[in-house]
């Protein structure tokens, strides 16, 4: 088993040569043993065309070596060198509305220039040749946080052939798109456009084809890299970082399908989030979703290490936030945690994005609070390392839904991920370990699956979910699923679609609600609850074929129609829940749910403790977490060792200090 991986991302060619020796002493004294290094030098490797220079790198990592470090390198084709990118216009992205970036920043190039791909074989393979025997080196990242849509020229024509690879026919291509609509009916493919802003509203089958498009494009590019260091570094794990559950750009789970394993960025608190509060809920949701991807443990490739900023400066982590977010992840399956960054820059766009150390490299307070974290996790490491997270809850995430959403949102304030962040928060408060799966996941290990906004629904996919439910699984559907094909076109059956038989129900008629606009619902079912709950967004006017009613509306028109309804279909239940509610309403549902489905929290504790618990074998590891500032007390099952307190006996209770953590394992 490998050991847990606890480090930080290193920039030594930001910094004079005579300051490495310091910062490896300063690593290894924190317990760090391991570092992400080069993944935006690529000017620095290859100077110019086809000379290459690892002399600086070679030593930087001889000196990191020298301290048990060992060195996961990333490719450097997130930011491409000057001489490469000016000479060469087309090398540049497109925007959507139809502006060629320019040079200056990171994350220019388009993912389908024949010349990007020959030069970054170049340097891959020269980087891959020089360090496939470094005994210090571990593994590779790919590039940096994939992304951005680009829409030239080049792009288009390699669209068309993956329009020609999908479709075969130009016939078949205009039937499924409906392109009979405003004349659009195509006689050559190379008269198939690019679904550019400029351009009005597109048709929603070449959009979402477009969004599907990109997704691949970057899937090619990242297995063009893949391949090379496959050939070169068998022995190495390759991963690429993710940027969590709010990037919604590509299909993250073809992304992670070829991978070792998933590695992601996490920043709870930044200068795009300037409140107060952290809600723990959403780094929660991003691990579990990353996790996710490949139903395998993650590593962080970058944890957030001090306030984040390039023109604003994010709120100062206080004591304790730094640690305890990196526990939390841990917390959620992370068998690697990487700090970003080591010392705050002096020069670039990220100046303020502060690291461990300060700007002059004083090692303050946060590198205090990391140093600590490194003592313990020398202790309790060998345990958490490949421990794993077991769940009878799973939460399905569809990009094909994201992406469909991005194309036409149906709704001002309509937002898949809002919509499913509910659900996700919901469970979350009520200490349950979560999985996301994917629409073609194993539906099999659980007891209790919600589909929020399941918009496309694939055959396979709804003959899965029928057999889930038959078989004793309950399901949770929510309103605009079912309603579109994989072409993106509205089904020609009454919503929602293909699932209207197993969830008993139909969509007699469906109201959009103005932002000014609310409804009200009430359950019937008073097992559930007695109060009225605010139904806004959206409300679908529900008829139930074989379901039971369990909330109507209260206003309007639609007075006393249906809202909610629960089917019985074979051993399970299919619950449709037609509207949006506040978060009240799904924190009301969800304890339901899990009742009905026999699905117990860990343990019961206040609002902002959070309790998670990884498996290794049989023996069980808890993590309990208080996110506040100011301190709880959690009531305990029986008696647990506390093995970041020396392994002290709790019994009856366990008191929290603001924002601390506990690791704990049953007294045997
Ligand atoms: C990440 C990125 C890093 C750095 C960091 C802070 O998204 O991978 O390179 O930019 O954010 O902005």
């Amino acid at each position: 088993m490998p050991p847990f991986y606890f480090g930080v991302d290193y920039y030594p060619e930001q910094w004079p040569e005579e300051r490495w020796a310091v910062d490896a002493q300063l690593m290894a004294e924190a317990g760090f043993n391991v570092v992400r290094l080069a993944e935006f030098a690529w000017a620095k490797l290859e100077p110019r065309e086809g000379k290459f220079d690892f002399d600086w790198l070679d030593r930087a990592i001889a000196i990191l070596a020298e301290r048990e470090i060992r060195i996961v390198l990333g490719t450097p084709t997130a930011s491409p060198p000057a001489w490469l990118m000016q000479p060469h216009p087309e090398l540049f992205r497109v925007t959507q509305d139809g502006r060629r970036v320019t040079f200056g920043n990171r994350r220019e190039y388009c993912p389908n220039q024949p010349l990007y791909h020959e030069s970054t074989r170049r340097i891959v393979n020269a980087l891959a040749a020089h360090y496939a025997a470094h005994p210090a080196v571990i593994g590779w990242q790919i590039d940096n946080e994939f992304g951005e849509r680009c829409y030239c020229e080049t792009c288009a024509h390699a669209f068309r052939n993956w329009l020609r690879a999908r479709y075969e026919s130009l016939d078949v291509l205009n039937e499924k798109w409906g392109t009979t609509f405003w004349s659009h009916t195509y006689g050559d493919w190379n008269e198939i456009p690019l679904p550019l802003s400029s351009g009005g509203s597109p048709n929603p089958g070449l959009a979402l084809d477009y969004f599907r498009f990109v997704s691949d494009s970057y899937i090619a590019y990242q297995e063009l890299q893949l391949d090379i260091l496959r050939e070169h570094c068998p022995q190495h794990f390759v991963t690429h970082n993710f940027m969590g559950f709010k990037y919604e750009g590509l299909n993250y789970f073809d992304l992670a399908r070829q991978l070792d394993f998933v590695a992601w960025d996490n920043y709870p608190r930044t200068q795009w989030n300037m409140q107060a509060e952290v809600d723990p809920a959403n780094a929660a949701l991003a691990a579990d979703t990353m996790r996710g991807l490949k139903q395998k443990n993650f590593w962080v490739m970058e944890q957030q290490a001090g306030s984040g900023g390039w023109d604003m400066v994010s709120v100062t982590p206080r004591p304790g936030e730094l640690r305890l977010w990196a526990y939390q992840s841990i917390a959620h399956g992370a068998d690697g945690i990487l700090f970003f960054r080591w010392r705050s820059a002096r020069y670039g766009a990220e100046e303020y994005w502060h690291g461990l150390l300060e700007h002059d490299a004083t090692p303050g307070r946060r590198y205090q609070e990391i140093k600590r974290m490194g003592g313990e996790i020398q202790k309790v490491g060998n345990l958490l390392a490949g421990s794993q997270i077991k769940s009878t809850v799973a939460l399905l995430y569809s990009y094909e839904a994201r992406f469909a959403f991005q194309v036409q949102a149906n709704n001002p304030r309509f937002n898949y991920a809002d919509q499913f962040q509910q659900f996700y928060a919901a469970l979350y408060h009520q200490r349950v370990p979560i999985d996301i799966i994917a629409p073609d996941g194993d539906l099999t290990p659980y007891r209790l699956v919600i589909a929020p906004a399941l918009h496309i629904v694939p055959d396979d996919l709804a003959a899965r979910l029928e057999r889930f439910v038959y078989s004793g699984g309950t399901l949770v559907m929510t309103p605009r699923s079912g309603v579109k094909d994989e072409a993106n076109a509205v089904v020609n059956q009454r919503l929602p679609g293909i699932l209207a038989a197993l969830s008993g129900v139909y969509v007699d008629e469906y109201d959009s609600l103005a932002p000014d606009m609310q409804n009200e619902l009430e359950f019937t079912a008073t097992d559930i609850s007695s109060d009225h709950f605010v139904a806004r967004i959206w409300c679908d006017i529900l008829k139930p074929t074989a379901a039971t009613v369990i909330a109507r509306y209260t206003q309007d028109y639609y007075a006393g129609q249906p809202a909610i309804t629960l089917n019985s279909y074979g051993t399970g239940r299919v619950l449709y829940i037609g509207t949006i509610g506040k978060d009240v309403l799904y924190e009301t549902v969800v304890p339901w749910l899990l009742r009905q489905a026999g699905i117990r929290s860990i343990l019961t504790a206040p609002r902002g403790v959070e309790i998670t618990e990884r498996w290794r074998d049989n023996r069980r590891i808890l993590f309990v977490l208080n996110h506040n500032g100011h301190p709880e007390s959690v009531p305990l099952d029986r008696s647990y060792h506390d093995l970041l307190d020396s392994g002290a006996i709790l019994e009856n209770k366990l008191v929290l200090a603001p924002r601390s953590v506990h690791i704990l394992v049953e007294q045997s």
